[in-house]
């Protein structure tokens, strides 16, 4: 299994480029099965998540090709509507095709994805979205079977705002009878793009970004050009290294907006944030103030960087609070960063992290996807000798060449091959 080697200890200095979002690409690359013909997709970011999403399309007939325009898909034909537990269990977004096989063929066998290291993650608000749109459903062997004539709309309301449950049911509502309203939608920046990708096949959707979303139901769909937006969550990682090294970087090709809870944060820990059109410059704070956090859905901090400012705030001046209120089990990085020396007390959903001015290199395991890149971050300031992150395909699921780009600002970084 390959590992990331890290020797601690060197500032971060340069520019970096974000890749495509993989949250907004996984829909994106889902709602391509609403209609036949060739969609044309730019900034695809090459992960493993995606291709892994890509193989369960090619097992139901969608074919993908590198072309000039981007990433082309082409699901004219498809051959079967089954997502298998063997590739679904390996990524929980898989349930994002069942919303598109149902509008188009009416029918989908997906394999429930069951537990996951940073919570229960049930789907059960995805499923009862889709039985008031009509939808037949029964378990059988660890797979929802579901069945439906024509998808009809619906006024839903979410118990919880969850990301990929807004993105499923706004893509089966695109083609359904009338007009489907989504109550205590989610608001993430992800859900705008597919919003934007689904309006360029012909979609009427409105309120998208907002917490209603309404989606009047359309005969006919065309194949769409779209251009994923940046992955703020990788943005968002390259910031926190910036200011966690005491360098300077500059995230380019990143949407600001996105990532406003951040820069607060960042703010107030004493780094200086220069905010561009589509840049942040990030000079790291002389000495590091602590600052709590809570997680909250966008626009609030978001989860997916609460184990990465954890491993920040173990090297700042005094006590931070983090509190996780989107995950009940987001903590698992926790005794990895104690094995690097952090003084960390968990209390339920909270974690009292006591800041000391520094980590020490150790070997220590990813477990997650953002747990993995706060060990990372945490290997990126631990001096004295080499710190190495293992089971790295976490990483790999959601980050695009992270060491090289930390490589390329200066970070002395590998991969060994295991
Ligand atoms: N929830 C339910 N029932 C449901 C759906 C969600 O109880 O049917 C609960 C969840 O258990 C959780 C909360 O609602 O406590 C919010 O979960 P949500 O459904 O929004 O999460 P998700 O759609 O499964 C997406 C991202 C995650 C990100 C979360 C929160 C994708 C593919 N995944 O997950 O990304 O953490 O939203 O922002 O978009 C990651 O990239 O590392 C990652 C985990």
């Amino acid at each position: 299994m390959d590992k990331i080697v890290i020797e601690g200890g060197k500032s971060l200095k340069g520019s970096v480029k974000v890749s495509g979002a993989k949250n907004a690409a996984l829909p994106i690359l889902a709602a391509c099965l609403l209609t036949g013909g060739r969609h044309s997709l730019r900034s695809i970011p090459h992960l493993r998540d995606i291709q892994t999403i890509k193989s369960i399309m090619s097992k139901l007939g969608v074919t993908f090709r590198d072309g000039k325009e981007g990433l082309e898909v082409s699901s004219d034909n498809l051959t079967g509507c089954e997502a298998p537990y063997d590739l679904v269990k390996t990524m929980r977004a898989s349930v994002l095709l069942l919303g598109p096989l149902l509008a188009r063929y009416g029918k989908a066998r997906i394999s429930l994805p069951g537990g996951c290291a940073i919570g229960a993650r049930p789907i059960n608000l995805h499923l009862k979205a889709l039985v008031a749109m009509g939808v037949d459903m029964y378990l059988d062997r660890g797979y929802v079977n579901a069945r439906v004539d024509r998808l009809k709309g619906a006024d839903i309301f979410f118990d919880i705002p969850t990301v990929t449950g807004t993105e499923n049911i706004m893509m089966a509502a695109v083609t359904a009878s009338g007009q489907t309203v989504l109550n205590n939608a989610a608001k993430e920046p992800e859900i705008q793009d597919l919003a934007r990708m689904l309006r360029g096949m012909g979609a009427d959707i409105q309120g998208d970004g907002s917490d209603t979303i309404t989606i009047s139901g359309v005969r006919d769909l065309r194949p769409a050009r779209h251009t994923i937006i940046p992955d703020r969550i990788e943005a968002g990682t390259l910031m926190i290294a910036g200011a966690m090294t005491g360098g300077e970087v500059k995230v380019e090709g990143c949407m600001p907006s996105h990532l406003e809870a951040l820069t607060e944060k960042l703010v107030s820990t004493g780094a200086r944030i220069e905010v561009g059109h589509d840049s942040v410059v990030v000079k790291g704070p002389d000495i590091i103030k602590s600052v709590d956090i809570k997680t909250m859905p966008f626009p609030g901090f978001p989860t997916d960087l609460q184990a990465q400012f954890m491993a920040f705030m173990c090297i700042a001046k005094g006590r931070s609070m983090i509190r996780e209120s989107v995950f009940e089990n987001r903590f698992i990085h926790v005794s990895e960063l104690k094995r690097m020396g952090a003084d960390i007390e968990i209390n339920g959903n909270q974690a009292l992290v006591k800041g000391q001015n520094r980590l020490l290199p150790a070997p220590v395991m990813a477990t997650d996807l953002r747990a993995s890149a706060s060990l990372v971050l945490a290997g990126l300031v631990a001096e004295g000798g080499r710190t190495e992150v293992q089971r790295i395909y976490h990483l790999d699921r959601g980050y695009e060449g992270l060491e090289n780009k930390f490589k390329h600002l200066g970070a002395a970084i590998w991969r060994e091959k295991g």
